[in-house]
């Protein structure tokens, strides 16, 4: 039964700005199995020459992940890159102290964007700005992008590769306003260093991209301020502001949870009003914009024990591998729907992360490699998003939640791309929607469908329960069913399931 009418109106002319592919990115961190046993694995069945999982490559493919950051994270604030490049068995393993784990440094710099480049990945680097400073990311920079006849640049040609590997994306640290961040530091402080090590770096490489450090959540003491702070600083240097977010469900708060694209969406608001506000006080016609560089569904508060807590390990201890639900691969799908409506401003995302932590891959040691349910919305979004992304005007009902107040009962995005349209729409309420997409002035032709339903059971570990979700909860369906034209062809109604994410692709052309 039908209970919720909702109006979805779009147009061709009426857009948001271009969706950049680096939108589809996500992030391989030196944390538990992201790198052993995640991308990295000699000796595994499906390895390739390179000790690279091909089976995980292969599903990383089929994600369509554009863009890999690398290395951390927190790691990267305690990280000695020079220690992981240069003959394997001359490295020397190191404790991080970051997540308490040994890191064995077998891949390093060379290894990674080898990797990134065989896959057709774009890499994406951060420096160390926690324990070391600018001497130490320009020489990183000068190691990947540099030609012959410099110091570091002269190593990496030492080290068996002669070309420059042009890494354009580079971040000026991690989360540095988070008191856990090894080498934390106070706004000034960091604002500081950021200037003078980006600075530097463009000395090196002027055609790079820089992305400072935003806020670690909303949620910090020092929200607004800090990006106020750092980007006085740095406004004219850089391109792009970090922002992290995870949502989880607490105590049970469905609601809330189904909601957490509202919460992304007044997040990504409020960012850019900040940096507007730095440009507007400049009198500058810079726009910074956004690289949401970790998002996710993460179990931080009801899972994690805590970085503090946990034991000092070795040989890729398993640490926050979430096993996620139906219900978290429709928050997942609304995730996309937000970050697609801000097309303008958010040209880089990426989904942390890609393999074992908090990702949308699994790998067992030796053993198969799996999707979770959150593969699914992502994959979807990221191979039919393309070109414009549209603006849309949604009316529809609210939802009152505990933790964001009054949230739509339905969000969507749409984009188009000489004519294919691609239509994401969730439906966060507990009763079938039916949505009228209004087109007036153009035709739309849905042609094929996929939804994913929440799903109301806790998640269990294993490969079985993603195909028990995947089984259950996710798949294409007959457009026929549940698209059907409305009156004089400017309209066309979609039944939308509940608690549910829908892709829908086809045609929409003007008269
Ligand atoms: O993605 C896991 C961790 O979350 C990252 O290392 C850190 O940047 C964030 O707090």
């Amino acid at each position: 039964m039908t209970t919720s009418r909702t109006r979805v109106l779009l147009h061709p002319d009426f857009t948001v700005g271009a969706v950049d592919r680096r939108l589809f990115g996500s992030f391989v961190e030196h944390l538990g199995r992201a790198v052993y046993t995640g991308i990295h694995e000699p000796g595994h069945p499906t390895s390739d020459d390179h000790g690279f999982r091909r089976d995980v490559a292969d599903l990383t493919r089929e994600l369509g992940v554009t863009t890999v950051r690398y290395p951390g994270g927190n790691f990267v604030s305690n990280y000695r890159w020079e220690d992981a490049v240069g003959p394997v068995e001359q490295r020397k393993p190191f404790l991080d102290l970051a997540w308490r784990t040994v890191e064995p440094n077998l891949v390093g710099t060379d290894e990674f964007l080898q990797w990134a480049e065989r896959e057709g990945i774009e890499p994406m680097m951060a420096v160390n700005l926690g324990t070391r400073g600018v001497e130490e990311a320009v020489a990183l920079l000068e190691y990947c992008n540099g030609r012959a006849g410099t110091r570091w640049a002269d190593l990496r040609i030492a080290n068996g590769r002669a070309e420059p590997y042009g890494v354009k994306l580079w971040c000026l640290g991690n989360e540095m306003d988070g008191p856990w961040q090894i080498g934390h530091k106070d706004a000034h402080e960091y604002g500081k260093l950021a200037r003078n090590a980006g600075a530097a770096m463009k000395l090196v490489d002027p055609s790079i991209e820089l992305v400072v450090c935003g806020s670690s959540s909303m949620q910090m003491p020092t929200f607004g301020e800090w990006e106020r702070t750092v980007l006085e600083y740095t406004y004219d240097l850089v391109d792009h502001i970090s922002m992290h977010a995870y949502y989880e469900e607490v105590d049970g708060d469905r609601a809330s949870f189904l909601g957490s694209g509202t919460a992304m969406n007044r997040f990504i608001e409020r960012v850019v009003a900040s940096a507007d506000a730095v440009g507007a006080q400049r009198r500058s016609d810079k726009r910074i914009t956004i690289s949401f560089d970790e998002w996710n569904v993460w179990y931080l508060q009801t899972r994690f024990p805590g970085e503090e807590n946990l034991p000092i390990q070795r040989d890729a201890p398993r640490i926050i591998e979430d096993v996620y639900s139906g219900l978290d691969a429709v928050v997942v799908g609304d995730l996309l729907v937000t970050l697609l409506n801000h097309a303008d401003r958010v040209p880089v995302a990426c989904l942390a992360q890609l393999v074992n932590v908090i990702a949308p891959i699994m790998t067992e040691p030796g053993g198969e490699a799996w999707r979770q349910p959150t593969f699914h919305p992502f994959a979807t979004t990221a191979r039919l998003a393309e070109g414009e992304a549209l603006e849309l005007r949604v009316s529809t009902s609210t939802i009152t939640t505990k933790a964001h107040g009054e949230v739509p009962a339905v969000t969507a995005a749409a984009t188009l791309s000489d004519g294919a349209v691609a239509l994401f729409l969730t439906n966060r309420s507990a009763e079938p929607v039916e949505v009228e997409l209004a087109h007036l002035g153009a035709a739309l032709e849905v042609t094929e469908g996929w939804a994913m339903t929440a799903d109301h059971e806790p998640a269990v570990v294993g490969p079985e329960h993603a195909e028990k979700v995947a089984a259950e909860h996710w798949g294409a369906f007959d457009v026929a069913g549940r698209v059907a034209a409305g009156d004089g062809g400017t309209t066309t109604r979609v039944t939308l399931l509940p608690e549910s994410w829908t892709a829908l692709s086809g045609t929409l052309t003007t008269h």
